[in-house]
């Protein structure tokens, strides 16, 4: 499985690149690479802290809710996501490498220690560690490297054999989410897309179910009468 922010959609938060969504009304270079948190901590800091205020609110919706039924119910489940969100996590899924990150992490410029911090709002913005040092959103920012955790965990994944690869909610404008994508498919994967629209993944994909992931998940998931 791989998600991207359509997932979420449903469950009120915005997504990067639809209509109301973030890169539509500001510009990725001011909130999401290191030089513009160099330059300017409490704008990005400000953002982050909307998006964590934002999910804090928002409750999984039922396309979350599918994919964590489906793995409760005994189908093997493995989520790779670009949402730093916790939604499949708090819908009761298990098996999640967050690609991008998390918002619920912290890192310490200083030592690069990485620490769980839940407060909403923040208390103090920029944020600082114990050590003084200012804190950054332990999220994979443009032109950065993704994290090596959940990469590992993905290529443990696809060594393994895997009947179908769900991607959803992604416009999969990353090379990663392709190459992912492609290798479970030379691995034997069928390719199915989830996603109201057509992507830049859509003529690799084997079936395309067309429509939001709220309905379309509950509707083909497995497991799903034990709810
Ligand atoms: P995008 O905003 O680029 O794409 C969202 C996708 O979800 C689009 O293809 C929509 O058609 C689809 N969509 C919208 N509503 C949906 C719904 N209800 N059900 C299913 N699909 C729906 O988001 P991502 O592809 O996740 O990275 O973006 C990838 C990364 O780009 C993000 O993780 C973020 C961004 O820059 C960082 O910030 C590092």
């Amino acid at each position: 499985m791989i998600t991207g922010a359509g997932v979420s959609a449903e469950s009120g938060i915005p997504t990067f690149r639809d209509k109301g969504g973030w890169w539509k009304h500001y510009r990725p270079e001011d909130l999401a690479t290191p030089d513009a948190f160099a330059r300017d901590p409490h704008t990005v800091w400000s953002w982050y802290d909307a998006r964590r205020q934002g999910v804090a609110r928002a409750e999984p919706n039922a396309g979350h809710r599918a994919l964590a039924r489906a793995e409760a119910a005994g189908c093997r489940v493995a989520i790779v996501t670009q949402n730093v969100d916790d939604l499949h996590e708090r819908a009761g899924s298990r098996e999640i490498a967050h690609v991008h990150g998390s918002l619920w992490q912290t890192q310490c410029t200083a030592d690069g220690r990485v620490v769980d911090d839940r407060r909403v709002p923040l208390p103090e913005i920029p944020p600082r560690c114990a050590c003084g040092a200012l804190v950054r959103p332990h999220i994979v920012w443009f032109g950065e490297r993704l994290h090596e955790p959940p990469l590992a965990r993905i290529a443990a994944w696809l060594a393994e054999p895997w009947d179908v690869v769900l991607v959803v909610g992604t416009e999969a404008t990353f090379g990663y989410i392709h190459e992912w994508a492609l290798a479970a498919k030379r691995r034997g994967a069928c390719l199915v897309e989830v996603n109201p629209r057509e992507t830049s993944l859509t003529p690799a994909c084997d079936t395309r179910l067309p429509g939001p992931a709220a309905e379309v998940l509950p509707a083909v998931l497995p497991g799903q009468s034990t709810a």
